[in-house]
């Protein structure tokens, strides 16, 4: 997997670079405060660096590498990997092509369809397309309850359950206003989230336990995601080994499928009839100590500051051949 030598970062200067003007602005400055706290820590020269307010043009001769703390549109969606590939700056995790991919969950959807991998069905809601026109889509495809969620979206923001055809009709409407401009209708699939990170440890892309939430809120929304009262976790997951192990195995293909790079944290849905559905893959996971991927580690013997270290190795490892 490793195509250059990987310099020694105790000798860099990494800019953790988070922020930005995405709807997943907050969670990001906790990505980028706490990766960048605990690479100092550690005595490696550190700055984190608002993409609000610096512009990646001033990057080089600034920094060596960039430890990426983004997330959601502008930051995990490979415009900000494309600007620091034309700068020839050192970023950390995906490329260019999987991060898009990653990010637009229709265009993702249609390669696991592709590959014969379970995904809830759905329909987009083109904003060209009359509301008629949607609504009779999906009366015909999907049954209500059906889930509604921007086509590149994450932190759950802007999501939520339909449970009938007005319901839908108002956020549809509602949805046109917003800065997320395309959305989803998914069928509703009751069952448990569960999450698998993959990390490249070494050369060796190391699969870390499954994690799995029971959200006290009707889904794992914004809420839940942020106040540990509304939620049981468990990592390593209680759910049954074959479950646990067909994720570990998805998880793999979706990273080779979207040619991941260095990092990913591949999101399912697990029902009680035994059905693992993949939901959506995160290029850019969240760096938070708190967060998913570091519980993930932590399970998986890897201490958060060493996880960190991790992440920052992938900048010098991506195949040539990754876009
Ligand atoms: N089709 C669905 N059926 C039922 N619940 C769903 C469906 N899609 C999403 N959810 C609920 O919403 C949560 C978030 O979904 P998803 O992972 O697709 O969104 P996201 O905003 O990209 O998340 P992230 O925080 O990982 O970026 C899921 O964990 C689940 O609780
Ligand atoms: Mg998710």
């Amino acid at each position: 997997m490793t195509t250059t030598t990987v310099p020694d970062i105790d000798t860099l200067r990494i800019g953790v670079l988070c922020g930005g003007d995405s709807p997943e602005r907050p969670g990001s400055i906790a990505s980028g405060e706490h990766a960048a706290k605990a690479l100092a820590d550690t005595g490696i020269a550190t700055e984190l660096i608002d993409i609000a307010d610096t512009s990646l043009s001033a990057l080089p001769g600034r920094i060596d590498v960039a430890l990426l703390g983004l997330h959601g549109l502008h930051g995990e969606d490979g415009k900000v990997q494309g600007a620091l590939e034309v700068i020839g700056m050192p970023y950390t995790g995906s490329g260019v092509l999987a991060s898009a991919l990653g990010m637009h969950k229709p265009t993702f959807k249609n390669l696991l369809t592709h590959d014969r991998i379970d995904t809830p069905r759905w329909v987009v809601v083109n904003p060209d397309i009359s509301i008629e026109s949607t609504l009779s889509v999906v009366r015909h495809t999907l049954a209500y309850p059906v889930f509604v969620k921007p086509s590149s979206g994450g932190g759950s923001l802007a999501a939520g359950i339909a449970h009938d055809e007005a319901t839908l009709r108002r956020m549809i409407e509602a949805a046109a206003t917003d800065p997320y401009a395309e959305y989803m209708v998914e069928e509703y699939v009751q069952g448990i989230p569960c999450t698998v990170g993959l990390v490249e440890v070494e050369g060796r892309l190391v699969t870390l336990p499954v994690h799995d939430v029971e959200a006290k809120n009707a889904f794992y929304d914004y809420e839940a995601k942020h106040d540990p009262t509304l939620r049981i976790e468990h990592c390593p997951s209680i759910l049954p080994a074959p479950i646990t192990e067909s994720m570990h195995y998805l998880a793999r293909r979706v990273f080779q499928m979207i040619g991941a790079h260095g990092v990913l944290r591949v999101d399912f849905l697990a029902a009680a009839n035994g059905r693992v559905t993949v939901l959506e893959c995160n290029t850019l996971p969240g760096l938070s100590q708190r967060g998913n991927l570091a519980t993930m580690a932590k399970a998986g013997g890897i201490p958060y500051p060493v996880l960190m270290h991790h992440v920052v190795r992938t900048a010098f490892t991506k195949p040539t051949y990754l876009p």
